[in-house]
């Protein structure tokens, strides 16, 4: 039961090599730190497990076979959240946008009814459920697209970027939501720059830097490893 990596290779135009040999493991029920300052590569990385890029060289492999070899249909299992809602939600309204999915898997009425309900009340938006999506918030985008994913019930979450960008009461619900789906079992890939964020949600880290994982372990990230990788600012203060 696990999704990854092994010494993935993609190169982008213009800016040449982005990563550069990077292997990593999620495990069902666990949540993964991908810890990484801007520019690092998550983006590219997350974007290349779900199968939306394409690598130089090396694999990704979904539970023992390549994950190219299992495509379109391992789309269903892998959710992607973008880093930023308005490249993942195109649909007039959110309820178009959570019926998009589940129209093209062919459920039942009442199943679909069923679930959107769900993940309506886990992410707090059935009051904006015919909402126009471009009259949302950024923090109502965000728990929009993290519905419009988890719908259709994937087992593997590659989350770029969740937690970035929204207030505190947004922050709480994102936090708990990802703390009841790794709950619930699901694999989860997290993509951040927030240092504190990791000691408080994931299991094991990996930190990214120019393309590398320069290190990976527990939560407890050595001060060392985040002074390298541009994590942590030093003593700035304006008197
Ligand atoms: N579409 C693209 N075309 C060319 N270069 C890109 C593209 N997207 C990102 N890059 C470059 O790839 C590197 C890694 O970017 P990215 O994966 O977005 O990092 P992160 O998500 O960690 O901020 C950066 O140097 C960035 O400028
Ligand atoms: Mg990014």
């Amino acid at each position: 039961m696990v999704f990854g990596c092994e010494d993935l290779w993609v190169s982008l135009p213009t800016t040449g090599e982005v990563l550069k040999g990077v292997s990593l493991v999620v495990n069902k029920g666990e949540i993964v730190a991908l810890l990484g300052p801007n520019g690092s590569g998550k983006t590219t990385l997350i974007l290349a497990l779900a199968g939306l890029l394409n690598a130089r060289s090396g694999k990704v492999t979904l539970e023992g076979v390549e994950l190219r070899l299992q495509l379109p249909e391992a789309r269903r299992r892998i959710g992607v959240l973008f880093q930023d809602p308005d490249d993942q939600l195109f649909n007039p309204t959110v309820m178009d946008e959570l019926m998009f999915t589940l129209d093209q898997l062919g459920l039942p009425p009442q199943d679909k009814e069923r679930r959107v309900k769900e993940v309506a009340s886990l992410l707090n938006i059935e009051h904006i459920l015919h909402r126009p999506v471009y009259s949302l918030s950024f923090g109502e985008k965000r728990r929009v697209a993290l519905a419009s994913i988890l719908v259709y019930d994937p087992e593997y979450l590659l989350l770029d970027e969740p937690t970035a960008n929204i207030d505190p009461g947004n922050l709480n619900i994102m936090l708990k939501v990802v703390c009841s789906l790794r709950k619930a079992g699901k694999g989860i890939l997290l993509a951040t720059q927030a240092v504190d964020l990791v000691n408080r949600l994931a299991s094991r880290v990996y930190v990214m830097n120019e393309g590398r994982i320069i290190w990976s372990g527990g939560p407890e990230i050595p001060e060392e490893v985040l002074v390298r990788a541009g994590l942590k600012t030093g003593q700035v203060a304006c008197q």
